[in-house]
């Protein structure tokens, strides 16, 4: 028989055991009640995820003010008045020794007009989608002091409440991103120009956040192995600043792409600047692992395109990698994700939703898994019937639809 490595624990640096290497990636859940907190609509879904058996669950993206939430319906850390709510969302989510991670992240020119005609940025350069997202405000240096304040402060909350462990968001084109990539930073000060200080903020933030929460508590940060943009964030940069977050951190996770290029999704798009090779693979990140591997030692977690036991398990046993990381499976195969975990079935569904037309696309596959996602967490079925172009327009519906109670009701 051959040995099953995805249900194998391992040891991360700072101590901490995770039981197998089934990670849940960071998934948005816009569900938040009227005053932006986890209720039980969160309780129910981190329950399903927990019962699962998947050793790490990292949570949506959760957001370190009240402005820069990814979603109109996500959950703000800003002081300590939400720590019960925390608290008794992290109780349930770690049932069944699950390991627990809080995704934190500024949204930064990606926040929806919903929410601000005016987010903050790096460089006052605009987001131009479907009209969605204002023109961002060139962050004064006090501004910048602020949001590692916040990221600094929400971390210790987060442990405070009892989840353990935290990831910063630095990939797919929101704010550390932005900082990142030399199209949305144009600054001339230490936090702009050469890569080095394009990086600064996510490397205070985590030496910050260290300081603080001490050695023995997990810090993760999702990267981008490129933004896949002309002029963006390059993969050559990428392993510059995995380099400088060697020995910082105790997970790496690895994605790809932004809201102009939404690879994360899959890399089937003809104008990717991509390998071929690496189109065709299941994983569409894991050829970056090895050029990974030869310059850090960071535990790694690979997300995007994983759906088969004998893939994942063939890349474990190949120390490809040490995680693999799944996020639309948690969504569409719940049920059959323990039988996978013991290698019992070998396929998750992949269901890929397209309109035929192309530049609609992306909304309808977010808006159909966004729904889903939401169904379940309302303790509904899956509604499999849903079409395609409905899906494309449900995410800017229900967004509008969180951000008019939140202001009227
Ligand atoms: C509904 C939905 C919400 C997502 N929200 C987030 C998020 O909050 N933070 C994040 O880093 N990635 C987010 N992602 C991206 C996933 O974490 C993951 O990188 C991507 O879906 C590829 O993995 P998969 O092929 O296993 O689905 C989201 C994906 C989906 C489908």
């Amino acid at each position: 028989m051959n040995t099953n490595f995805l249900n194998t624990p391992f040891t991360l640096p700072c101590g901490v055991i995770i039981k197998n290497r089934l990670v849940k990636s960071a998934m948005t859940e816009r569900v938040s009640n009227k005053k932006l907190e986890p209720n039980e609509k969160h309780h129910r879904l981190y329950k399903l995820w927990a019962d699962t058996g998947l050793g790490l669950c990292i949570t949506g993206n959760i957001a370190i003010d009240h402005i820069h939430r990814e979603s109109a319906g996500n959950v703000y850390i800003e002081d300590e008045r939400i720590l019960p709510k925390l608290k008794e969302w992290a109780t349930i989510a770690k049932s069944n020794n699950t390991q627990v991670w809080v995704q934190l992240s500024h949204a930064g020119r990606q926040t929806l007009k919903f929410l601000t005609t005016r987010p903050l940025s790096s460089s006052d350069v605009q987001l131009h989608k479907m009209g969605l997202f204002g023109k961002p405000k060139a962050m004064k240096e006090h501004q910048i002091e602020t949001v590692i304040k916040n990221f600094v402060n929400a971390a210790r909350i987060c442990k405070k409440a009892g989840f353990t462990g935290i990831q910063f968001h630095a990939a797919h084109g929101y704010l550390l991103s932005q900082f990142l990539s030399p199209l949305t930073n144009k600054r001339t000060d230490k936090w702009g120009g050469k890569l080095e200080n394009r990086s600064r903020l996510l490397m205070t933030i985590i030496d910050e956040t260290r300081k603080i929460l001490g050695d023995s508590f997990p810090i993760s940060v999702k990267l981008n192995s490129s933004d896949f943009q002309r002029g963006g964030f390059t993969e050559e940069e990428s392993l510059q600043v995995i380099k400088m977050l060697n020995g910082k951190l105790d997970l790496l996770e690895i994605s790809g792409g932004t809201y102009e290029k939404t690879i994360m999704f899959g890399a089937d798009g003809k104008d990717l600047e991509i390998k071929e090779s690496t189109r065709l693979r299941e994983a569409y990140f894991i050829e970056f692992s090895k050029k990974v591997r030869s310059i850090c030692d960071i535990p790694l977690l690979i997300t995007g395109g994983f759906r088969s036991f004998q893939f994942c398990n063939k890349a474990l046993q190949g120390k490809e990698l040490d995680f693999i990381g799944m996020a639309r499976p948690f969504i569409t195969d719940i049920d059959k994700i323990a039988s996978f975990i013991h290698g019992k079935i070998d396929k998750l569904n992949n269901i890929i939703v397209k309109t035929g037309i192309k530049t609609i696309d992306d909304a309808a596959e977010a808006g159909y898994y966004a729904r889903q996602l939401i169904r379940i967490a309302e303790g509904k079925r899956l509604d499999e019937k849903t079409r395609a172009f409905k899906s494309s327009f449900f995410v800017i519906k229900h967004e509008l639809k969180k951000a008019l109670i939140r202001r009227f009701l």
